[in-house]
């Protein structure tokens, strides 16, 4: 597997562990509990400020190099560019809620939830139909043009270094491995 589609599988298997999070404060907060709020905000932020900034964009270039080599994946590339600038749109309107309306309103526990759905739904298509066709239909130079249009930055929760804004995402992961 190229290096770039390792990294791609790695951040789906990172954002897989956010979205049961997410679950598990969506369940609580169906039981009755609170949301907790400052945690699904981080949980946010690292979705539309990393993500949908770095991730995506790497995608888009995959997928373009992909529908010039296969015909036959055109039709849900170009599904899945159109999800990546409805994903961003909604993340960057939800962060907005999340930021300025009041705590816990059930129009933003069913907005989040649909999002997250969303969100799932787009990997899942992304990892079974797209991912490994790319191992095997694209070129060395195909692989060389991704790395050399788009940036990489380092992950700000899942990286070497986490940072200080992300404080309680990092407490939780922690948690949830020593369970
Ligand atoms: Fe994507
Ligand atoms: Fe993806």
């Amino acid at each position: 597997m190229h290096a770039i589609l390792a990294h791609l599988n790695q951040d789906h298997g990172n954002v897989a562990r956010l979205l049961e999070i997410f679950e598990r404060e969506h369940r609580a907060h169906e039981r009755g509990d609170p949301p907790n709020l400052p945690l699904l905000t981080q949980i946010m932020h690292y979705l539309t400020r990393y993500q949908d900034v770095f991730h995506h964009p790497r995608e888009d270039v995959l997928f373009d190099r992909l529908a010039h080599r296969s015909a036959e994946s055109a039709k849900v590339v170009a599904e899945l560019k159109d999800e990546h600038v409805q994903l961003a749109e909604i993340g960057l309107r939800l962060v907005e809620v999340m930021t300025w309306e009041p705590a816990g309103s059930s129009v933003t526990a069913d907005s989040l939830a649909d999002y997250m759905t969303r969100l799932a739904a787009h990997m899942n298509r992304e990892s079974a139909e797209v991912f490994s066709l790319s191992s095997i239909v694209l070129s060395r130079q195909d692989w060389q043009k991704i790395e050399d249009t788009t940036r990489r930055a380092s992950d700000p929760v899942f990286g070497p270094r986490v940072e200080k804004s992300y404080r309680l995402v990092l407490e939780r992961l922690t948690q949830d491995q020593s369970r």
